[in-house]
């Protein structure tokens, strides 16, 4: 199996509207590349579920910070295609980044409510470029079914809105979380981690089991499930927490009281790396009348 690669985003354009012309369905899974089984599960389910799977393939400088892994990030674009081929993509979308925006672009999207705590506080403008490509990668790709990871949890919650609040062409298709065998969820950038830090990298996933516990134990105080999470994060002395947070999982708020359907999120550095991961918590309370 091969795919067929696209640079040119007006060709990408003509490739999507003619399969929809053919009557097939497109099952869009937008990636920065450097694949993992994380990115091969959207693919997986795009595949089974949509008649053409396009996988757009970008570091898109836009949402990375100044002192972020810009320049660092891994990238190799021959293994993407071959992957993702081997799971049922068929179209590869890997535009040069002087034919996506000038730098600076004159116009981008900025979300607010969801997009502004967590990530929205430790960096700063992150959101703002994730949501300026996801519209453009929407635009150039047309009507179709986009398929994002809840690993990114906020950023799947920023694109329903930006989806919703833009009545953007596309269905939101969120897919879980997928870990190795102790937990720690896939990502590109657990690359970069030496052995001690790769043994280390868990706990985060074990401090936002430890939040889990307290919710639903019945604890009702957000600041007693952050203790929870930081004493367990406090064990491995390799991480520095940036949040451990339990929030509204739509609006990301931080309830005063701890009731119904939350989430547990977190983000932590393990040397100059950083990593976030989240999991769903139930509270034994009701949340009463809203
Ligand atoms: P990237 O980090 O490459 O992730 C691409 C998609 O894969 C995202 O939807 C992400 O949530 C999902 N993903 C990553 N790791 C995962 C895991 N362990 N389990 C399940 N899904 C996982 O997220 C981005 O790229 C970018 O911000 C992008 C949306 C492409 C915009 O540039």
């Amino acid at each position: 199996m091969t795919v067929r690669l696209v640079t040119d985003p007006a060709e990408w354009r003509q490739v999507l509207d003619a399969e929809r012309e053919g009557g097939r369905t497109v099952g869009l899974v937008p990636t920065m590349g450097a694949l993992h089984g994380g990115h091969l599960s959207l693919l997986r389910a795009a595949a089974a579920q949509r008649d053409v799977v396009a996988m757009t393939d970008y570091v898109n400088p836009l949402q990375f910070g100044p002192g972020e892994d810009l320049a660092a990030y891994p990238r190799d674009l021959e293994r993407d295609c071959q992957v993702a081929a081997g799971v049922g993509a068929d179209l590869v979308f890997a535009p040069d980044p002087q034919d996506m925006f000038p730098v600076p672009p004159a116009t981008t999207v900025h979300p607010e409510g969801p997009a502004l705590p967590l990530e929205g506080t430790w960096r700063p403008g992150h959101f703002d470029g994730v949501a300026t490509i996801v519209t453009k990668l929407l635009a150039l790709s047309g009507p179709c079914w986009a398929y994002f990871g809840e690993k990114d949890w906020q950023q799947l919650v920023v694109v329903r809105r930006l989806v919703e609040d833009l009545s953007l062409p596309a269905g939101v298709v969120a897919c879980p979380v997928v870990r190795e065998s102790d937990g720690l969820a896939l990502s590109s950038r657990n690359a970069y981690l030496t052995a001690p830090q790769r043994e280390a990298a868990p706990t985060l996933y074990y401090a936002l089991l430890a939040g889990r516990r307290a919710v639903e134990e019945g604890e009702e105080d957000p600041a007693a499930v952050r203790r929870a999470m930081a004493d367990t994060l406090g064990r491995q002395p390799l991480f520095r927490p940036d949040y451990l947070e339990v929030a509204d999982p739509e609006t990301l708020l931080v309830p005063s009281r701890l009731a119904g359907d939350l989430r547990l999120l977190g983000a932590a550095r393990i040397g100059t790396t950083r990593l976030i991961d989240n999991i769903p918590a139930a509270s034994p309370h009701d949340r009463g009348q809203p």
